[in-house]
């Protein structure tokens, strides 16, 4: 016979994606998730097979965690895929990361279409191979009239790289007069950032084990709540995503007020 706790148990493993998404408390679904996909290395060699394949698994991952979100009533999301101090990894390894966009992206799009989802994309184009820029501004200008979800890239992307350019730019402003000092806002600096259209994250994932940003939205996660797992990116299911949606539910954000003001 099952004790309470182990019935308990039985009944959430038996309960389908379906009737767990169903119900979501869907004015509370996070509107935008940021997902640090780390670990495809150590999901790699595990298993005893080469790093890339780690990636390319990962990659395809990328596939079903849209998919999973769209289907969640998610408003955006955005995956860090390639951070600034990722080009200190081998020439091999970084070269196969840069054939990535191009051999995802055009046979994702399809999709991307049917689902009406926009791709979009945060870091530096200046020093990516043309190969790389080119899959990413074509798969950007084929989805740039859907309206629903926003599959968000952060390629070459660093934060305080992000930063550093939004503040010569508004130095910039400065200097030639347009811009007065004390008209410098936390929105005007929001403004400038490469995430200006975008709302800020309610909700941050981490893959893999380790609790750090790696240089990935600082000013943006000031709020945001912050979610980890032991799981390897390319095994992040659909079901983790849930438990990461279900626990964001239960949080109380305060933004340093009051419990229920
Ligand atoms: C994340 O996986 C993908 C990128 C950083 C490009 P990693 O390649 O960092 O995998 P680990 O952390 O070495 O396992
Ligand atoms: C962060 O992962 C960058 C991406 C997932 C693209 P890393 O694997 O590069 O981060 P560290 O080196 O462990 O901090
Ligand atoms: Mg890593």
């Amino acid at each position: 016979m099952l004790d309470k706790l182990g019935w308990k148990k039985s009944e959430k493993a038996i309960q389908s994606i379906d009737e767990r998404v169903a119900s979501l408390s869907q004015q509370d679904v996070p509107n935008h998730i940021a997902i640090i996909m780390d670990g495809n290395g150590r999901w790699a060699n595990k298993r005893a097979l080469p790093r890339f394949l780690g990636h390319r698994e990962g990659m395809q991952n990328i596939r079903r965690i849209t998919r999973a979100a769209n289907r969640m009533g998610v408003g955006a999301i955005t995956l860090y895929a390639f951070s600034t101090e990722n080009w200190k990894r081998p020439s091999k390894e970084v070269e196969f990361l840069m054939r990535l966009p191009e051999e995802f992206l055009n046979s994702f799009i399809p999709e991307l279409m049917d689902l009406n989802i926009r791709v979009e994309m945060i870091g530096e184009m200046d020093g990516v191979p043309e190969y790389t820029s080119r899959a990413i501004q074509h798969a950007m200008k084929e989805t740039k009239n859907n309206t629903g979800m926003i599959l968000n890239f952060a390629f070459n992307y660093g934060s305080r790289r992000e930063i550093v350019l939004a503040m010569q730019r508004l130095a910039q402003l400065v200097k030639q007069g347009d811009l007065q000092p004390e008209e410098i806002t936390e929105e005007v600096i929001s403004d400038y950032l490469m995430t200006s259209k975008l709302p800020e994250p309610d909700l941050l994932i981490r893959t893999s084990g380790e609790i750090r940003l790696s240089n990935f939205l600082l000013w943006q996660l000031a709020y945001t709540e912050f979610w980890f797992t032991d799981v390897h990116w390319p095994e992040f299911t659909d079901e983790k995503l849930l438990d990461a949606i279900e626990d964001f539910q239960k949080r109380n954000r305060r933004y340093g007020g009051l419990k229920g003001e």
